[in-house]
C-alpha cells in the first residue's frame, strides 16, 4: 500500500528556530580531550584545536552547542576552569569517575565556538546541584559583564577583553535523576531554579533562560516535576528542558523504530503540562521546550559497565559512551529529527548529545583520523535544508505492529519550506524488508523538479562506519522519483532515511 499526505503552504506549524540543530559538548570521556582537543595532534591549530575535527562540526551544521554537562555540571567548579593553564587544579569528577586536568575551559571553550563560526551560540549550564545562586552570579559576571568589576577584570586579565555574550542558561542538569550529584526535588529544585533565575536577571534581564525539566518521560516524577517546577519559575524562566536516549531493547528492533512514537508523546505532554501550568496562574506567556539532550544510546550497555569500574582508578579523559552507529540507529535518530521539526513552533533549542566521540556524529582517534558516523547524515542534511517553515503533515500510512507502541507507521515524515519557496521532504520509512511507496499531493506550492533525492539504506543495516573503514556508509542519490502535476511520487527504500528536495 502507498503512503500520502498533502502539502499546502496555507497549512504549517511554525518556523524553525536555527537553535533546533544545537549539540552539546560535556567533559565526559573524550569529548573534550582528545576530541576536539587534543595539542599534540599534528591537525591542531595553535590553541590545541583538533583542525579535522572543526571542519566535521562546520559541515554537521551544529549551531548551539551546550555545555560543559551534563551530569558533569553538577559538581563543576568554573574558576578551576580559567586563568594560567598551569595554575589549574586537577580535579576529581564524581560523574564520570574521571580525572578532569581543566587544560580545557571556559576561555577554550568560547574560542572553539568562536572558530566554528558565527552560527554557533553558547549554551552555558550552572552548577545548581553542588552549588547555587551565588556562583551562578559569578560565573555571569565573569562571562558577561564588560569590565570594571572584579570578575569581569579578571577575564580581561586572563586575556579575554570582550565579554563572551552568554544568552542561554541552563539552570543545572538532570536534577530530578537520583544518579545527579545534589539531586533534588521538584520542590528544592524549583526553588533554588526560581532564586537563581531572578538573581540572573537581575543582573541582565535579556538572559534566555531553561529549567530542567525531567530526564526522560519514563521518571517516575514526570509531568508532577515540570508541574511543580513551573509554578515556581514560570514568569522566570523561558525553556522546561526535555532529555531522551533510544535503543533497542531486548532485540525489539521494530518498537526501536518507532522510537520517535514516544519522543512526539514526551513533546506533547510537556507542552500540555506548560500550558496546564499558565493557565492555572493564568498566564499570557508560553514555555518553549529546549530538547537539550536526544540521541540514539546504548544506554543499557554503559548501565551494566559501570558499577565494575575500580573506585581507586580516576582516569584521564577514558573512552566512555563510544557507541558505533549503524544504519538502523541512523534511520532512527532520522525519525527522531524529523519528531523535532513537527514540533517546531514549541521545541525551540535542541541539542544533540553528544558531539565528539561520546555517542556521537563524529569520532576520532588519539593522534589518528576523524570521521563521520551514520548519524552524521540524517543531522547535516537537517540542518542544512530543515530551515524555514514547517508544513503540517498528516501521513495516510501502512501501519506495522510493535510491542512497544501498537501499531506505528510506516512512513514518518515532516516537510519544510525554505525563504525562496523550495521545499524539502525528510522521509523515514520504518520496515526493515519492503519499499513503501510515496504520493504527496502538493497545492498552493509553485514547485516543478524533483532537484535531489538522497537516502541513507543499505542491503546491510548493521553497516557502519569505522576507524578501519570511515566511508563505507553515505547517503546515495535515489531516481526515479518524480513531480508531475502537482503529485510527487517516490519509493522509499526499506529501512531508509530520505531527503527530497523540491525547486
Ligand atoms: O549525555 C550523557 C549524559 O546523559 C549526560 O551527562 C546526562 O545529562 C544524561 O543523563
Amino acid at each position: 500500500r502507498t503512503a500520502r499526505f498533502t502539502l499546502d503552504p496555507a497549512f504549517t506549524v511554525g518556523t524553525v528556530d536555527p537553535r533546533l540543530f544545537g549539540s552539546f559538548v560535556e567533559h565526559l570521556g573524550r569529548c573534550v580531550y582528545t576530541g576536539i582537543f587534543e595539542p599534540d595532534h599534528p591537525a591542531a591549530d595553535e590553541a590545541g584545536i583538533r583542525r579535522d575535527v572543526l571542519e566535521l562540526v562546520r559541515e554537521l551544521g551544529v549551531t548551539a552547542v551546550r555545555y560543559p554537562g551534563g551530569n558533569f555540571v553538577s559538581g563543576y567548579r568554573w574558576e578551576d576552569s580559567v586563568g594560567p593553564v598551569e595554575d589549574r587544579p586537577r580535579r576529581l569528577d564524581l560523574a564520570w569517575h574521571s580525572t578532569e586536568t581543566n587544560r580545557f575551559g571556559l576561555s577554550e571553550y568560547i574560542a572553539f565556538l568562536r572558530k566554528i563560526g558565527p552560527q554557533a551560540e553558547p549554551m552555558l549550564a550552572v552548577n545548581l546541584g553542588t552549588r547555587g545562586v551565588a556562583e551562578a552570579l559569578e560565573l555571569q559576571e565573569y562571562a558577561n559583564h564588560p569590565a570594571g568589576t572584579a570578575l569581569s577584570d579578571l577575564r580581561v586579565s586572563h586575556g579575554d577583553k570582550d565579554p563572551f555574550g552568554i544568552r542561554l542558561w541552563c539552570l543545572g542538569n538532570e536534577m530530578d535523576g537520583p544518579w545527579q550529584t545534589g539531586h533534588k526535588t521538584a520542590e528544592e529544585y524549583g526553588r533554588i531554579a526560581a532564586e537563581t533565575a531572578r538573581a540572573m536577571r537581575q543582573a541582565d534581564p535579556s538572559v534566555e533562560l531553561v529549567a530542567c525539566g525531567s530526564s526522560g518521560q519514563s521518571m517516575p516524577t514526570f509531568a508532577a516535576w515540570e508541574a511543580t517546577v513551573l509554578q515556581e519559575t514560570y514568569d522566570l524562566v523561558d525553556y522546561i528542558s526535555l532529555h531522551a536516549y533510544y535503543e533497542p531493547l531486548d532485540g525489539d528492533v521494530d518498537s526501536f523504530l518507532a522510537s520517535a512514537v514516544d519522543m512526539e508523546s514526551f513533546i506533547e505532554n510537556v507542552i500540555a503540562t506548560c500550558d496546564h501550568v499558565g493557565a492555572r496562574l493564568k498566564s499570557e506567556k508560553k514555555i518553549n521546550l529546549s530538547f537539550d539532550e536526544w540521541n540514539v544510546w546504548y544506554l543499557s550497555r554503559w548501565q551494566e559497565q559501570a558499577p565494575t569500574f575500580a573506585q581507586d582508578d580516576w582516569p584521564e579523559a577514558p573512552r566512555l559512551l563510544e557507541d558505533s552507529y549503524s544504519v538502523t540507529d541512523a534511520v532512527v535518530f532520522g525519525s527522531l529529527l524529523i519528531a523535532l521539526l513537527r514540533h517546531a513552533d514549541r521545541v525551540t533549542v535542541a541539542c544533540l548529545a553528544q558531539l565528539v566521540n561520546v555517542i556521537a556524529p563524529i569520532m576520532t582517534e588519539p593522534g589518528g583520523p576523524a570521521w563521520r558516523q551514520t548519524t552524521f547524515f540524517p543531522f547535516a542534511q537537517a540542518s542544512r535544508y530543515g530551515r524555514g517553515e514547517v508544513l503540517d503533515v498528516r501521513v495516510d500510512s501502512p501501519t506495522y505492529r510493535t510491542d512497544k507502541y501498537g501499531e506505528a507507521d510506516l512512513l514518518h515524515a515532516t516537510a519544510v519550506r525554505a525563504e525562496d519557496g523550495t521545499v524539502t521532504v525528510f522521509a523515514v520509512n520504518r520496515s526493515r524488508t519492503e519499499p513503501l511507496p510515496l504520493d504527496v499531493a502538493l497545492h498552493g506550492l509553485d514547485l516543478t523538479s524533483v532537484v535531489e533525492h538522497s537516502a541513507l539504506a543499505d542491503a546491510d543495516p548493521d553497516a557502519r562506519n569505522t576507524l578501519d573503514d570511515p566511508e563505507r556508509v553515505t547517503p546515495h542519490t535515489v531516481e526515479g522519483t518524480a513531480l508531475d502535476g502537482g503529485r510527487l511520487t517516490a519509493v522509499l527504500e526499506p529501512l531508509s532515511w530520505n531527503v527530497i528536495r523540491l525547486a
